[in-house]
């Protein structure tokens, strides 16, 4: 027996994109990895596809000394690699012909007077309004220096001074903890306004994550099945068969917890359990986000103690290649404390979630990668069919998995009978999975994220008061570890579902974790 889903014959809805405004693009850090491998190609199917205005120059700004030129082939490089269309020449002529380049260092002000000079002979000859779309894919350290400069500089038109727009997209990390992110915070509303600031989320481009909106509330079948009389727990994995890269630098400074747990999953978290907003727009969806953000339970150090797990990789076998431990990676410390696994017990104070435990479990160098949400609904109240289930032998309550990525989709399980006797009843998954080719043809999460930002819509994007929650919760974690004793690391092999303690965390409830 198989189920599976397919598409019903009613009309899509569709909901009306506004064009993207005319702007001009600039982009700090324009010679680093992320420009590399996200912006340029994100920004160049977005041309193909015809989202980006017709005269729309891209400002690469960075300390590498390059002209207009050099920025153009390493450009062309990158998309060649990185972009989701190949390349083609009369796509990438007319995408060239908006590329510019200024070189500078980000806190240098004759150097961003350059770049202001540039702007306006760029909008005086193109005759484009001066709308200004800043994107910071620099380290931290430099948001600071950027952010005065653009400020003192005068080429941030003050809140939409003239009918002219300025707005700035800046990348996690919003700080490692609550008081650097309030500090940037107030860096940031020193020059932008709030609701011109575009704190990226990558999690939130993706067309799954966009999707549990939908299914939650595009439904009506599911919301009221959607709290504490049927859900007897969630679980949330972020799985990556991956290790650091040549990321060790960074990942000393940040670990799982910061990396992963206090933006993606805690986005993933407040997609699930958020009430249901009264629009879908930038107020109401991330008011609500906000909102069970704030409710989740504070925890003592002892709590933070019993609820949470921490893992570091040792040496291991994934996907069939030897792979070295996290201590041996390059630019980490041989004896670093640093997890790159973390599992967590969480609650959500409030009249729809009281006591329903959510597990939340991430790592790196885990046997697959699998980004999953697992909502496990209650057992039946009654069982009729006692008598022929064998000692110790359970009917397995339905299971709702929401396969964020890869093999995206989203199953429900429940039960039939097998046809014939004896009578025999069976788990069984109705399933909908994406048509892998129509996945691929959608666009990137940063080319959603780009065009909204464009379009002047941050419903995707952070806003403040939800990074500064999302510390909140992840500085008790922080600040308990800092005084509880470091696990012995390493305390997982490579290419394994995790520490043993992750499965006690979750077993000492009558619970598993999901198969990996
Ligand atoms: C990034 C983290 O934000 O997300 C990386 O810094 C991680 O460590 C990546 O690998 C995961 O993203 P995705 O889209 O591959 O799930």
């Amino acid at each position: 027996m198989s189920a599976q889903a397919t598409t019903a014959t009613a009309p899509d809805l569709v909901r009306p994109e506004p064009a993207a405004e005319p702007c001009t693009i600039v982009i700090f850090g324009a010679s680093g990895d992320l420009t590399r491998r996200m912006l340029l190609p994100a920004l160049y199917n977005l041309m193909v596809d015809k989202a980006l205005p017709p005269q729309c120059p891209i400002v690469g700004y960075a300390r590498t000394e390059w002209g207009d030129g050099e920025f153009r082939e390493h450009a062309k490089q990158a998309i060649g690699e990185f972009s989701r269309r190949p390349i083609d020449s009369a796509s990438w002529e007319r995408f060239a012909e908006n590329l510019f380049y200024v070189a500078g260092e980000y806190d240098k002000t004759p150097h961003h007077s350059r770049l202001a000079d540039r702007l306006e002979q760029l909008e005086h000859e193109r005759t484009v309004p001066g709308n200004h779309l800043y994107h910071l894919a620099v380290p931290p350290s430099a948001y600071a220096p950027i952010i005065h400069e653009l400020g003192q500089g005068g080429h941030v038109r003050p809140h939409g001074a003239g009918g002219r727009w300025s707005r700035i997209i800046i990348e996690k990390p919003f700080g490692r903890d609550l008081e650097s992110c309030r500090n940037l915070n107030r860096v940031l509303h020193s020059v932008f306004s709030e609701d011109e600031v575009y704190r990226i989320d990558h999690y939130l481009g993706k067309e799954t994550v966009q999707n549990i909106l939908v299914f939650r509330f595009a439904n009506g079948i599911f919301e009221p099945v959607w709290n504490r009389r049927y859900v007897d727990h969630v679980q949330i994995t972020v799985a990556e068969s991956i290790g650091i890269g040549e990321r060790g630098r960074y990942y000393e400074e940040s670990g799982a917890l910061r990396d992963i747990v206090q933006n993606h999953m805690l986005q993933l978290l407040s997609l699930v359990t958020m009430e249901a907003p009264i629009a879908f727009n930038e107020r109401w969806v991330r008011d609500e986000k906000v909102k069970v953000l704030e409710a989740i339970r504070p925890l003592s150090t002892e709590d933070v103690r019993r609820y949470t797990v921490r893992g570091q990789y040792g040496r291991g076998i994934v996907n069939g290649t030897p792979a070295r431990a996290y201590r041996e990676e390059e630019n980490v410390s041989p004896d670093s404390t640093t997890e790159t696994y973390v599992g967590l017990k969480m609650f959500i104070d409030a009249w729809r979630w009281g006591d329903v435990p959510f597990y939340l479990r991430t790592g790196k160098r885990m046997r697959k990668r699998s980004t999953e949400i697992a909502i496990q609904f209650k057992k039946v109240p009654h069982l009729l069919f006692r008598e022929f289930l064998v000692e110790g032998a359970s009917l397995e309550p339905n299971l709702l998995s929401m396969r964020i990525q890869p093999d995206e989709g989203i199953s429900l399980m429940f039960h039939t009978k097998v046809p014939g006797s004896p009578l025999r009843i069976r788990p069984m998954d109705m399933d909908f999975t994406y048509v892998p080719t129509d996945l691929a043809a959608a666009p990137s999460a940063y080319e959603t994220l780009l065009l909204d930002a464009m379009q002047g819509d941050a419903t995707l994007f952070a806003r403040n008061d939800e990074v500064e929650a999302a510390w909140r919760i992840t500085d008790e974690y922080l600040k308990a570890w800092e005084e509880l004793p470091s696990p012995e690391f390493p305390n997982y092999q490579a290419g394994t579902s995790g520490p043993e303690e992750a499965d006690e965390l979750i077993e000492a409830d009558g619970h598993s974790w999901r198969p990996l």
